[in-house]
C-alpha cells in the first residue's frame, strides 16, 4: 500500500468548475473581431504558410488574439475573465491563489525564489534540482545551501529529500528565507512534505515545492496528495505536462500562511514573462482545469488502472523490472505516483539509453527519458490501452532478444560530497569570464553550469571550485550517452572559468 502524503480532500470549491471564462472571453471577441489596425501583424486574416498549416493542422490565426484596450483580460494585471480563471484554477489545484504562467515551471521556479529570497539570503534546495532552481538563485543573489544528495541503492538516482536532513541545515545555516525542494521528480518520487513545511515554518522559511511532474496530484485517491493540499506556500506545477495544457503552460499556486508576498509574486512574474502572452496558450491552461476539475478523477482513473497493469506485465518479463511500492520509505520518499514506470533493463543487458534508443527507432515509442539503468514512461490522461500495450509488447520485444551480455562500463558513482562554493552564483554568473580547455580547467571556478542531460542535475554550478574527479565522472556519463547542456561550447572542448580564479 502506498503511505502516501495524506492530507485533508481540498474543500469543494463553490464555483462552477464546468466554466472557462478566459476560453469564453475569446471565442466572443474573436466572433466580433473584424478588421483589426493592431497587432499581431497577421491580424488574423494573412493565411498561415500552407507548410505551417499543415503542421497546425488548422489555421489558428484568428484564435492568436491579444491583449487590446482591456477589452481582453491580462495576465499582468487581470481584472475579469482571467482573474476568474486563476480563481477557479485556485479553487480546483486547492490553493488560495494561482497565477498562470506561459514560460513553463522555469518561470515559476525563477519567479518564486526570486519573490522568496532576496540577495544574500540563504535558500535551501536539493542538488538534485531543475536547472531553473539554480537559475532563481543566480537572479536573486540567493546563498544556496544543498541538501546532499542520496542516491537510490538501486536506481542510482537521488529520487527524494528527508526532512531531517533539512531540519540540520535549518539549525546550521540560520536565518534561512526558502526552503526549495523538487516532489515529485521526474521519477514520481514524493518526499514527505507535510514534514518539511512545518520544519520550514517552525524557522520562519517558506516552502516552495516544484510540482512539475505532479500537476495531476490530488485528483485521484490512487494518487498522492499534491503539495498545494499539504500547504506549501508555493506550488508550481507545468499543467503541460501531465495534464492537456498546450506545452509552456504552467501555473504558480500560493498559500496563505504569511510566507508569501503576492504582489511581490506578481511584480516578478511580470518582469520575467513577455508583456504579450499568447492567448492559446492560455486559453489551454482555463479548458485543463475544467477538465481536470470535472473528469479528472475519471480520466486519472483509467490512466492509473493502465499504469497498474503495465507495471504488472513488465515485472513479470524476464530482465526487466518496473518500480512500485517498493520505493516508499527508501532514502526519504514517502510516495510515489504509480503513473510513473520507473522500468529496469539492466538485466537485459542494456543501459537506460540503449533500451530508449530501441524503443525509439525500433518501435516509434518515445519515452519520458532515460538514465543508466532505467527508461521511464510517463502514463497520462492521454494514454490509451493500445497505447500501452504497444510499450509493453516493444518492452517483451527488446528483453527477449539474445545479445551479448551488457559490455558497458560498470556504473561509476559520482564522487562522494559537493564539489567548493567559492563564490555565490549570482558573483559567479555575472563575472567577467574565459573560456579554457575542460583538460586544463580543474582547480579553476566555474562561471557556467555544467548539466548532464539527462539526468539534468548540474554537476558544476556558477561559483563552485572545478576538482577532477567532477571533470572524470562527466566524462563518464557522455561515454554513457548522456548530453550535457549549460555551458556555452557545447562540444565541451572549452569551459567558461572566472577571470582570475
Ligand atoms: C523538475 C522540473 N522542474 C521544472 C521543469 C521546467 O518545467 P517547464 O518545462 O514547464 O518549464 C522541469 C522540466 O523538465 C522539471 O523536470
Amino acid at each position: 500500500m502506498m503511505a502516501q502524503n495524506t492530507a485533508p480532500a481540498p474543500a469543494t470549491p463553490a464555483l462552477d468548475q464546468t466554466q472557462m471564462p478566459f476560453l469564453e472571453s475569446l471565442a466572443a471577441e474573436k466572433a466580433r473581431w473584424q478588421t483589426s489596425f493592431h497587432m499581431p501583424g497577421h491580424k488574423g486574416t494573412l493565411a498561415p504558410h500552407p507548410a505551417l498549416l499543415d503542421y497546425w493542422g488548422g489555421n489558428i490565426h484568428p484564435a492568436d488574439l491579444v491583449e487590446i484596450n482591456g477589452i481582453i483580460d491580462y495576465l499582468h494585471a487581470p481584472k475579469g475573465a482571467l482573474l476568474a480563471a486563476q480563481h477557479l484554477a485556485a479553487a480546483a489545484y486547492g490553493a488560495d491563489h494561482t497565477f498562470f504562467l506561459i514560460n513553463g515551471s522555469t518561470v515559476g521556479n525563477i519567479g518564486a525564489i526570486m519573490s522568496a529570497a532576496s540577495d544574500g539570503q540563504t535558500v535551501i534546495m536539493a542538488r538534485a534540482s531543475h536547472r531553473s532552481v539554480y537559475g532563481g538563485v543566480a537572479l536573486s543573489g540567493a546563498m544556496p545551501v544543498y541538501i546532499a544528495p542520496e542516491d537510490h541503492p538501486e536506481i542510482g538516482f537521488p529520487l527524494a529529500v528527508r526532512a531531517e536532513a533539512i531540519a540540520a541545515l535549518l539549525k546550521a545555516h540560520a536565518p534561512v528565507a526558502a526552503i526549495h525542494i523538487t516532489s515529485p521528480n521526474y521519477y514520481g518520487a514524493q518526499s514527505d512534505t507535510a514534514a518539511i513545511r512545518a520544519l520550514a515554518h517552525a524557522h520562519g522559511a517558506a516552502l516552495l515545492v516544484d510540482e512539475a511532474h505532479g500537476s495531476h496530484l490530488g485528483f485521484h485517491p490512487g494518487l498522492p496528495a499534491s503539495a498545494t493540499h499539504l500547504r506549501a506556500d508555493m506550488v508550481i506545477q507545468s499543467t503541460h505536462k501531465t495534464q492537456g495544457a498546450l506545452t509552456q503552460c504552467s501555473m504558480l499556486h500560493c498559500n496563505d500562511s504569511g510566507h508569501v508576498n503576492l504582489a511581490r509574486v506578481a511584480q516578478v512574474l511580470a518582469l520575467l514573462q513577455t508583456s504579450s502572452p499568447s492567448s492559446i496558450l492560455l486559453a489551454s491552461l482555463d479548458a485543463a482545469r475544467m477538465q481536470m476539475a470535472t473528469q479528472g478523477p475519471a480520466l486519472l482513473g483509467t490512466a492509473l488502472a493502465l499504469a497498474h497493469e503495465a507495471r504488472a506485465a513488465i515485472r513479470q518479463i524476464e530482465g526487466l523490472w518496473c518500480y512500485g511500492d517498493e520505493l516508499i520509505g527508501v532514502n526519504g520518499i514517502h510516495a510515489y505516483d504509480p503513473t510513473k514506470l520507473i522500468i529496469r533493463v539492466t538485466g537485459c543487458g542494456l543501459s537506460g539509453f540503449a533500451a530508449y534508443d530501441r524503443l525509439r527507432y525500433d518501435f516509434g515509442i518515445d519515452a519520458e527519458f532515460a538514465d543508466l539503468r532505467q527508461v521511464i514512461a510517463s502514463i497520462t490522461i492521454g494514454d490509451t490501452a493500445a497505447s500501452v500495450q504497444k510499450l509493453v509488447d516493444a518492452l517483451r520485444q527488446i528483453a527477449a532478444e539474445a545479445r551479448p551480455a551488457h559490455t558497458a562500463e560498470a556504473v561509476i558513482a559520482p564522487p562522494p560530497g559537493l564539489p567548493e562554493i567559492v563564490i555565490s552564483p549570482r558573483a559567479a554568473y555575472f563575472a567577467p569570464s574565459r573560456a579554457i580547455p575542460l583538460a586544463e580547467a580543474a582547480g579553476h571556478i566555474v562561471a557556467e553550469n555544467i548539466i548532464p542531460y539527462p539526468p539534468g542535475i548540474p554537476l558544476l554550478v556558477p561559483g563552485e571550485r572545478i576538482e577532477q574527479p567532477w571533470l572524470d565522472y562527466l566524462a563518464y556519463l557522455m561515454r554513457q550517452g548522456s548530453g550535457v547542456v549549460g555551458p556555452e561550447d557545447k562540444t565541451l572542448r572549452l569551459i567558461r572559468v572566472v577571470d582570475g580564479s
